[in-house]
């Protein structure tokens, strides 16, 4: 995958029927959608729990674009090569999941998968000051981590100075938590890339009834576009 900075749209399979996910994923993918974003829970570090590597493993056989696995999980070192074994394309890691994320982001990248650092909305965008040049993806977190659906918390100012920090590094910023065609904007004018959205991209639809799928997808993607 070459760098750029041109819009993605990144469906969470949380908001996806459980039952199902072969299907849903095949849904988003062919309703637009340019990444799939996992979000991995531990009942630990979050207060919720989802998906092991197996199941990651499962997920994998269905996606044809690019597998982004968010871990919400301390600690998070002993299971990198699991997540990277069960097929993810990027692995992010929080910088609260535990003492080291230099540590952790060499251990993503000595994978050979790309790494990605989140954010949650209590934290600093200095805490990645110096792990720049280690990340593929900066993470900006816009709920506090956990569940699907939330309120969304306005994060735009630490968007733009993660923007200035990164500069010219080829570093993605993401957005997770509240997307939808009325924050996009916002959002992408800050800096960030790539948008991660659950409930804006899955509510009305389902696997037998797909099109709302990618009518939601536009109507971020279009949001977002108007707004550069
Ligand atoms: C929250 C997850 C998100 C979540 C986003 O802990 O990391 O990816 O599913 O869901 P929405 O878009 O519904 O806020
Ligand atoms: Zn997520």
């Amino acid at each position: 995958m070459t760098f750029d900075r041109k819009i993605r749209i990144a469906p969470s399979i949380l908001s996806a029927d459980f039952a199902d996910f072969g299907r849903e994923i095949r849904a988003v993918e062919e309703q637009g959608a340019d990444w799939v974003h996992v979000d991995v829970m531990d009942g630990h570090f979050v207060p919720n729990l989802t998906f092991g590597p197996p199941a990651v493993k499962a997920f994998r056989k269905h996606v044809t674009t690019f597998m982004d696995v968010h871990l919400m999980i301390a600690p998070v070192d002993p299971y990198i090569e699991a997540y990277a074994e069960a097929g993810a394309d990027l692995i992010t890691a929080h910088v609260e999941a535990g003492p080291h994320i230099h540590r952790t982001l060499q251990a993503i990248r000595a994978t050979g998968r790309k790494a990605g650092v989140a954010l949650n909305p209590g934290t600093p965008a200095e805490a990645v000051a110096h792990v720049l040049d280690l990340a593929d993806l900066v993470c900006v977190m816009t709920v506090n981590p956990g569940f699907g659906g939330q309120k969304f918390i306005d994060m735009t100012g630490k968007v733009r100075r993660l923007r200035e920090m990164i500069g010219d590094r080829p570093v993605h910023i993401e957005i997770d938590g509240g997307v939808d065609p009325g924050t996009a904007p916002m959002l992408v004018q800050a800096g960030a890339d790539v948008l991660v959205a659950g409930s804006a991209v899955f509510r009305g639809g389902s696997v037998s009834n797909s099109a709302p799928y990618g009518e939601n997808m536009r109507a971020i993607r279009a949001a977002a576009e108007a707004a550069l």
